[in-house]
Parts: C-alpha cells; structure tokens; sequence
C-alpha cells in the first residue's frame, strides 16, 4: 500500500485532493495530512474521510523539521504532494514575512525531510519515492500580448511576495533536482475555483456577498483576466503527473479558460438568479448593482493563461470541466454547505474583511 504525505490537505485543494484520491484509489493508498490549521486550514473540509484507518491527521507546521522529520521516521513514504503554503495575494501585500517563512522555509523543510529518508548511502535515491510540489502560473508573472501564453520555458517574473515565495519554493526544488537528482516534479497552475474555497478568493467571495445582498468589490476597471480551472481537473492533473509525468520535469496545468474579473462576476449572479428559487428571499438580493470598483490591488498582474501542451501530450491530461458547468456546480455546493459558510465567515473573517475593504 502506498503511503501519501499530503501537506496542507486541510486547506482548498489539498482537501479537494484527499477526496479526489480516496474515490479514485479508496483502500488502495494511505494518506498522511500535515497541517498547521491556519486560518485557511479546516478539519471541516475532511470529515467524510477522517474515520477512515487509511487516512490520518497530524497538525504540524511545515516550517518545524522535528515534526516532520519525525513523520519520516515512523511511516515509509512513498509520495509527498506538498500544498502547504499562504496563498492569498492580497495578504501578501499587507504581510510578506509569513508568506517566505512557510512558502520557502516550508518548502527547504520538507524536502530536507524527504531527502533524508529517501536517499541511498551512494547518493540515489530509493525507488519509487516522489516529491511533487504545488506551484502557480503566477511565478510567470503577467502577459501583455493577448496572442503569449505561459509555457514551461517562459522566464520567472514574479511581482508579488506571494509569487515571489513561491518562485522561490520552485527554486529550491529546482536545486534539489539538478543538484541531488532528488526524484520530484514542479506543477504550475493557473486560479482554481470549486468547492471549499475560503472566500476570501474572487469566487467565493462574490457567492457569498451576492447571497447576502453585499458589495462585490472589483479591484481597478475588472478588465484583468484569470484563466479559471475546475479544483477536480487540478487534482487529477496532479495525480497524473505522479503516475506519468517524466521526473524532474515542470508541467503547466490550466484551463484554457480565460476570463476578465467582471465577467466572471455577471456569470456568478446570472447562475445564482438562474439556481435560486423564486420563493427564496435571497433571490432579491441578487444584483448586478451590487457590484462596486474599488482601489486596484497594488502591482496588480494583468493577465494569466496557460498553455497545457506540455501536460497534454505527455500525460494525456486536459481541462475536462466547463466553466459554465463547474460554476454551476460551484454554486450548488455553497447552497448545500450554508453551514460551512457561516462557521468559515465569523469570527476572524469578519476583521479580515473590515481591513481589506473598508474604506478601499
Ligand atoms: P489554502 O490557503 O486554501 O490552503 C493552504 C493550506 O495550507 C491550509 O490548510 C493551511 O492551514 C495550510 N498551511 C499554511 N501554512 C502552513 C504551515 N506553515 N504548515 C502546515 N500547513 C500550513 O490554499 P490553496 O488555494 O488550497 O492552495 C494550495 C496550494 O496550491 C498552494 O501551494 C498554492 O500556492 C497552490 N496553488 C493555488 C491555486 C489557487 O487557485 N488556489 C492555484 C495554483 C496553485
Ligand atoms: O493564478 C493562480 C493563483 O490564483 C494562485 O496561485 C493563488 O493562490 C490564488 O489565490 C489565485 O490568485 P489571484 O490573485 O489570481 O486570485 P483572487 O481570487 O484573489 O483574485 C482573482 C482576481 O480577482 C484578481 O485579478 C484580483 C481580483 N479580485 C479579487 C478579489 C478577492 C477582485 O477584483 N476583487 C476581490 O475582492
């Protein structure tokens, strides 16, 4: 039985993967799911999977090499899928030193921890080991020609500390390949959108706003454009490359689906007029004048959009979701999961919300 280290699995699509992998592999795998429980780590997100004797749960921070090490030293892994980050742009903006401390840090602890378990006293490495780690387009930076896309080749450019974190996790693995011939693979993808999202995000931030009859806030003139790809199609992706991916190679995952802010948001109230009932008060709260400009994010990438050719021809992966089906479905979640929702927007988030955008 093969056994999975899963870091950050709490969070949007590390617990999107768990659930992706137990239905693909069910008793067949074992999953390990290291989280430090950050304000976008919850249990919550896991809990038709946390009975099961193949799945565990340790909180850890990425950053702690005791803890880690110590995962190492009493399972035999086989695989690591390492998401663990801090992911949000904005927060970034407003607080970098914890984005290069779990981004970079993190990263250097995990693959010091895998390396020391999985190499030979010759220097090779155990077989069968595999270090996968999560990365994003926005290392590319953003495009100006509508006709350029991101390949694997394209040069880093990364603008924000976010992106300039993870540029730099990718760095280091990078390293650790060409250095060590640590056995791992780089995937950079485009925005996820789906279930278990922290609305802190666009998606889900208009979805919940729209359904409390609250401001949608558009960053500058909602002309910049995000290629949006289904949280399912991402997991399946990272698993293919794991399963036929060349190692030490670089694979762009992305969607093909390029969209300006402003209309992702018309589509997100057209569906939910379309979704909700006539006789659900919500349905009056839904409007396009809801939708307010406000102050442009500083150093604000204009647009993003992958060129998967790479990952297609090699592993046969391609976007299979819709955007007009995956929304759907999106929004069916969110209704389904009010619970969810409410629990993840008390508290803290209500002081998030108050610092990003009042007065903005
Ligand atoms: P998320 O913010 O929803 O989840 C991050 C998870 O990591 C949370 O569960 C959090 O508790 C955990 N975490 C944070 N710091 C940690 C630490 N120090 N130690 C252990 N756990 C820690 O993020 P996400 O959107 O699910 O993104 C996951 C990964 O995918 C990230 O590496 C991100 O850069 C990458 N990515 C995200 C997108 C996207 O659109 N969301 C696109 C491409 C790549
Ligand atoms: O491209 C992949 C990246 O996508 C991931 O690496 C990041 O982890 C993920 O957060 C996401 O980054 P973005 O900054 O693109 O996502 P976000 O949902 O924050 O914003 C999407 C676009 O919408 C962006 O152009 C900013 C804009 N926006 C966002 C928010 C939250 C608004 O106009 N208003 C908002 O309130």
């Amino acid at each position: 039985m093969r056994t999975y280290v899963v870091t950050g699995g709490a969070g949007f699509i590390g617990s999107n993967y768990i659930h992706y992998m137990f239905n693909k592999y069910n008793d067949e795998i074992r999953i390990i799911n290291v989280d430090k429980l950050t304000y976008a780590g919850n249990l919550e997100n896991l809990k038709d999977v946390e009975k099961r004797e193949n799945y565990t749960f340790v909180k850890a921070d990425v950053c702690d090499s005791e803890a880690i090490g110590k995962i190492f030293e009493e399972n035999d892994v086989d695989r690591v899928v390492h998401f663990a980050a801090e992911s949000h742009v904005d927060r970034s903006i407003k607080n970098p030193d914890v984005f290069v401390k779990t981004n970079v840090l993190g990263t250097l602890t995990m693959l010091n921890a895998a390396k020391a378990a999985w190499e030979n006293p010759d220097g090779t490495f155990k077989e069968g080991k595999k270090f996968l780690h999560v990365s994003t387009d926005e290392v590319y930076g953003s495009l100006s020609n509508p006709e350029d896309f991101f390949y694997e080749t394209t040069p880093y450019d990364p603008h924000s500390p976010y992106s300039a974190s993870k540029a730099s996790s990718d760095f280091l693995v990078k390293a650790y390949m060409d250095t060590y011939k640590f056995p791992a693979n780089i995937t950079n993808c485009s925005n996820n959108y789906g279930p278990y999202q922290f609305p802190e995000k666009l998606i889900p931030l208009t979805i919940n706003n729209a359904l409390h009859g609250k401001d949608l806030p558009i960053y500058g003139d909602g002309k910049n454009i995000r290629d949006w790809l289904y949280v399912e199609d991402h997991c399946k992706g990272i698993d293919l490359v794991q399963e036929k991916g060349r190692l030490f190679e670089t694979y762009n995952i992305g969607g093909h689906n390029e969209r300006e802010n402003i209309r992702i948001v018309h589509i997100i109230i057209d569906t939910l007029k379309e979704e909700l009932d006539d006789s659900d008060p919500r349905k009056a709260l839904v409007s396009d004048k809801l939708i307010k400009y406000v102050t442009d994010r500083k150093g604000h990438d204009r647009r993003y959009a992958i060129a998967p050719d790479k990952i297609r021809k090699e592993v046969g992966w391609y976007p299979e979701t819709k955007f007009e089906d995956g929304i759907r479905k999106t929004i069916r979640w969110y209704f389904d999961h009010q619970e969810w929702m409410d629990h993840v927007t008390s508290g803290n988030y209500q002081k998030y919300y108050e610092d990003m955008y009042s007065n903005r």
